[in-house]
């Protein structure tokens, strides 16, 4: 007998079920398995749900952005072009990220939904999970766990002049756009502008 767990779903309660559908659909390109006027549920893989949208009965209390819950849910994409191709579609959209994050064990770009929590379409920037909880445990990320925030487009021009993708998914290359604010201010509950 295997214990052995794979994280199945995530529903979120929410007062605008069409606006958070839309928009996880959008943003994970996915699509919907059943929906009524109450709920909602999508998938955007083999699974037959992996995010739930629910209206309650008489209505819910807003979250406030300082308030406890969940931060973000995130998503792996398997290379650094499908994660920038899918954030040029999203751009192309008018839908940018607030926080895009040089983590170092992944490169992320995280999206906040209409009930203001957030979403990360991240790539994982090491060969395997064993090297990622090395880097976890070393002094550089104990000193600084969340790494500094990136320029996308940034990025895909450097891409495009042929920097190696290894090169670009470093916190060093990360560091040299100096001009942006930290990962932390971007990430915390209150509300920040577009880069
Ligand atoms: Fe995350």
């Amino acid at each position: 007998m295997s214990n052995k767990l794979r994280l199945a779903h995530v529903v979120f309660q929410t007062n605008r079920v069409k606006a958070m559908r839309d928009f996880y659909c959008h943003l994970l390109q996915a699509e919907i398995v059943f929906e009524n006027e109450h709920m909602c549920f999508i998938t955007y893989d083999d699974e037959h749900h992996r995010l739930a949208f629910m209206a309650m009965p008489g209505g819910l209390l807003e979250r406030p952005p300082n308030g406890v819950g969940l931060m973000h849910s995130a998503y792996t994409f398997e290379s650094l072009d499908a994660l920038l191709a899918r954030y040029s579609l999203l751009k192309d959209d008018g839908l940018e990220p607030v926080a895009p994050v040089q983590h170092g064990p992944t490169t992320s770009l995280y999206y906040r939904d209409p009930d203001g929590s957030l979403a990360e379409l991240q790539i994982d920037n090491f060969a395997s999970p064993l090297q990622a909880t090395e880097f976890m445990h070393s002094e550089e990320y104990i000193d600084d766990p969340l790494g500094p925030v990136f320029n996308p487009e940034r990025m895909l021009q450097a891409l495009s002049r042929g920097t190696p993708e290894q090169t670009l998914i470093t916190r060093e290359w990360a560091r040299d756009d100096s001009q942006v604010p930290s990962a932390l201010a971007r990430l915390s509950g209150i509300p920040v502008e577009p880069m």
